[in-house]
């Protein structure tokens, strides 16, 4: 069976997307190129691997059995590239890192200074919400993910590395900021602008609402911190976000933390892993700087708070 690992590679996300034009955009090909490949493939195979019935792609019983094989052989071929990586020492390789969407708003530093020190390392960077991330870890894809509160059903090895507080922000001039004072009951009634269904802030936030017994009335949903902060800048409502991700407008007076009661609500960042994950030397290294520098951000933090007189 004469085939090569780049139609493996073609097969491979073919067969998971079910679907050519996925796959073409996942692999940066065309369309026709992924077709091209599949039909070289299985003119290798003798067999058809896929089958075409109204819009739909489904695998074959052979596609079926084949992708099984494939997905053994690319698991065993990543774990060599692995495994060649670490022999290269500390300072060459590629770290796989996923990280919260939310994270972005400082990872883009630490990567930078990390990158610095380390000119030879290639950083994979794939931003995304928790879920996916969540997906992207049990499928093994990325070294170690930073994220929010990591879950309970899948065995990570998580290491909290840096405060993360909730803050509520409005626009300077949002009527609420009259109130004396402000309770999450007043925040409930106000329309709320919170991140899509499977981000961990929205988690975060919905947990304290349900502990309180409180069902906000009006919501509106962003997939993106930047689209929340502008539609919140321009009037639209009240949005409860990671300090870290407004830090800027905050500064420059272009939104307010509403000084609510029960704020900010203070969580953590977590750098993770799967447990008996085999870091290569350079991963190792980034994970080490993550700690690090987390862990000086909060002194200078503490250290700032200490010097604000009374
Ligand atoms: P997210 O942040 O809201 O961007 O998914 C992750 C988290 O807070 O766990």
């Amino acid at each position: 069976m004469h085939v090569t690992i780049r139609q493996l590679k073609v097969f491979d996300s073919v067969a998971r997307h079910l679907s050519y034009t996925k796959a073409a955009d996942d692999l940066h090909l065309t369309q026709p190129a992924v077709s091209m490949q599949i039909k070289q493939l299985e003119r290798a195979v003798d067999l058809p691997l896929f089958e075409v019935l109204g819009k739909r792609v489904y695998l074959t019983q052979a596609g079926e059995t084949f992708h099984a094989h494939v997905q053994r052989i690319l698991a065993q071929l990543k774990h060599a590239a692995e495994e060649m990586d670490a022999l290269k020492g500390v300072d060459a390789g590629r770290v796989r890192v996923a990280i919260a969407s939310t994270v972005n708003y400082f990872a883009a530093r630490l990567i930078a200074k990390f990158c610095q020190l380390h000119q030879n390392v290639t950083i994979n960077l794939e931003v995304t919400n928790r879920e996916t991330l969540l997906q992207r870890l049990e499928a093994n894809e990325p070294d170690m993910v930073l994220m929010g509160q990591p879950p309970e059903e899948l065995e990570l090895d998580a290491i909290p590395f840096m405060s993360n507080p909730l803050v509520a922000i409005s626009a300077p001039d949002h009527p609420l900021l009259r109130y004396e004072r402000i309770t999450l009951e007043n925040l409930a009634e106000q329309r709320l602008i919170m991140r899509e269904p499977g981000s961990g802030t929205r988690n975060a936030i919905e947990r304290v609402f349900r502990e309180q017994g409180i069902e906000p009335v009006s919501r509106t949903e962003m997939t993106s911190n930047e689209a929340i902060k502008q539609v919140v800048e321009a009037g639209l409502g009240i949005a409860i976000v990671s300090r870290h991700t407004v830090e800027l407008e905050l500064s420059v007076g272009r939104l307010v933390e509403v000084p609510a009661e029960t704020f900010p609500i203070v969580r953590k960042w977590y750098i993770a892993q799967r447990v008996n994950k085999r870091l290569s030397p350079a991963a190792q290294a980034f994970k080490e700087f993550v700690l690090a520098e987390g862990r000086a951000q909060e002194a200078a933090a503490e250290h700032a708070t200490a010097e604000i007189p009374a």
